[in-house]
């Protein structure tokens, strides 16, 4: 339900992620007409602004991160409008008095929805939390968004969680993976279980192996302090990537609620095949990026864009699970992802096994296996690989086809941006798109033997130019099983 009063605080309210995800994706809802219509957003932060100080960053993030058919002068300034921002310094007491202040000033203070986004470093997470309290701004309507990563291994994530948890019951705390509000990844939920023919496929006894690759363009950028701590592992894999395979592999709940799907990702979580140190050095990739040419540009290592060298940090990672239940026993899952790789492209590769026995003779072998790819971005779309007869009298001719399509064809809408759906679901007060406190140290327990294996390992990333597909050594890993990646299908 969508409240009539909302006060939306950013703590990081002038961080990247604010200015370039959540500001626009609040834009974009109040162009729509959809926020609460007694709603503020209140921009927290270190730094000596005003309002109107942040009204003008946010104005400059408005032009450069929202489609310019989507700006009008009139609708910038009435959402420029709601916006305050607050200095706060975390150890004076008299900021949290001024953000108590302001949080109380208005009418009927009481029956406002409070939304905390912790856009922060997670350590201050609790921290924060618990201020929140002492204050006396978190009530029964209030409730808190965390970005990721949840911690940093499996222990830390527990102290994030038990302290948030201290404050918040864990109906209101979100944990945000924004690719679960990506359009592809929710339509994913939808062409598994809104139809019948790919279910009764969906299984050990006709998929071969299911590929899940994730693979950016950009470099670590300025944000080399958080990422040499993190790697593509915790970054990416721990969360996004684990998310996406959940959703391939998940058993249909009975329907969507907040805690039946999370129910059923938190079984494929549990079922993941545990990682032996042998396993870890079996069955997982690492590399880091060297110099090399993006679109054509000249890009640096990541040495150089972190500015020193001797760091052990991984920018790609690839590896081979298993989800160790009746539905998927022996089907490998392949995962990759990757800074400065040779494209931007998100995407689900369901390879499907060949027929049992071909009635083409002479044929046999020619066509490769169906595959279904799921594109998550940026073109969201699907695209099924067939076999078809060449046309012509002269016998059988096998042929590959696809059928294919592209949601942004089929439906000629815009397609919202992850932030947008889940901060409305935020507001709505519906968790069922974030993560649920298990899933998330799950997802940790799966992941720590790797990151031990590694740190004890004398072994270094493997080098990659950057604009390639990544280290050669994630080629072998599926090369010995006789398989390959498929190309990205844009
Ligand atoms: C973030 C990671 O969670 O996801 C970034 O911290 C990464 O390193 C980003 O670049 C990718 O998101 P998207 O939506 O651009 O695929």
């Amino acid at each position: 339900v969508l409240p009539d009063t909302c006060d939306f605080t950013v703590f990081g309210g002038t961080g990247d992620l604010a200015l370039r995800k959540l500001l626009p994706a609040l834009y974009h809802r109040d162009l729509e007409g959809q926020l609460p219509g007694d709603y503020r957003i209140l921009g927290v932060s270190m730094s000596d602004l005003d309002a109107d100080g942040w009204r003008d960053q946010v104005r400059a993030a408005l032009r450069t991160h929202v489609d310019p058919t989507d700006l009008y002068d009139g609708a910038i300034d009435r959402f420029l409008g709601r916006l305050h921002h607050l200095r706060l310094d975390a150890q004076n007491p008299e900021d949290w008095d001024r953000l108590h202040a302001l949080l109380k000033d208005r009418p009927n203070p009481e029956a406002a929805v409070r939304v905390f986004y912790l856009a922060v470093a997670p350590r201050l997470f609790g921290a924060i939390c618990q201020r929140l309290d002492e204050i006396g701004v978190v009530d029964e309507h209030a409730r808190v968004v965390l970005e990721k990563p949840i911690g940093h291994d499996l222990a830390s994530a527990r102290e994030v969680n038990d302290a948030v948890g201290r404050v918040f019951e864990e109906s209101r705390i979100f944990r945000i993976d924004h690719y679960l509000g990506k359009e592809s990844v929710q339509n994913l939920l939808v062409t598994r279980f809104a139809n019948t023919f790919l279910e009764p496929l969906w299984s050990s006894h006709w998929v071969d192996h299911v590929q899940i690759t994730v693979s950016e363009t950009v470099g670590v950028g300025g944000r080399g302090a958080y990422y040499d701590h993190a790697g593509a592992l915790r970054d990416m894999v721990q969360n996004h990537l684990l998310q996406l395979l959940c959703l391939v592999a998940m058993e249909p709940p009975t329907y969507v609620g907040r805690e039946t799907v999370r129910d059923e990702k938190l079984k494929v979580l549990q079922a993941l095949k545990p990682m032996t140190p042998t396993d870890v050095d079996h069955d997982t990739v690492r590399g880091r990026y060297a110099a090399g040419l993006v679109d054509g540009e000249p890009v640096p290592s990541y040495s150089d864009d972190l500015g020193h060298s001797g760091s052990r940090t991984e920018t790609f990672v690839a590896l081979k699970t298993e989800v160790q239940n009746w539905r998927w026993a022996g089907v490998p899952f392949y995962l990759r992802t990757g800074k400065r790789m040779d494209r931007r492209v998100s995407e689900i590769v369901v390879v499907f096994k060949q027929p049992p026995h071909s009635m083409f003779p002479g044929a046999e072998g020619a066509t490769p296996p169906n595959r279904l790819h799921i594109l998550v971005q940026p073109d969201e779309g699907m695209r099924l690989h067939l076999t078809a007869k060449e046309p012509g009298p002269g016998g059988y001719r096998l042929r590959p086809v696809s059928l294919d399509l592209r949601y942004a064809a089929a439906f000629d809408v815009r397609l919202p941006d992850a932030y947008e759906r889940l901060l409305m679901d935020v507001i709505r007060g519906n968790p069922t798109l974030f993560m649920r406190r298990d899933e998330v140290e799950a997802a940790w327990t799966w992941t720590e033997p790797i990151l031990q294996r590694w740190a004890s390992s004398p072994d270094r990333p493997k080098r990659y130019a950057a604009g390639t597909d990544g280290p050669t050594a994630a080629a072998t890993l599926l090369e010995r099983d006789g398989r390959t990646w498929q190309e990205p299908d844009q």
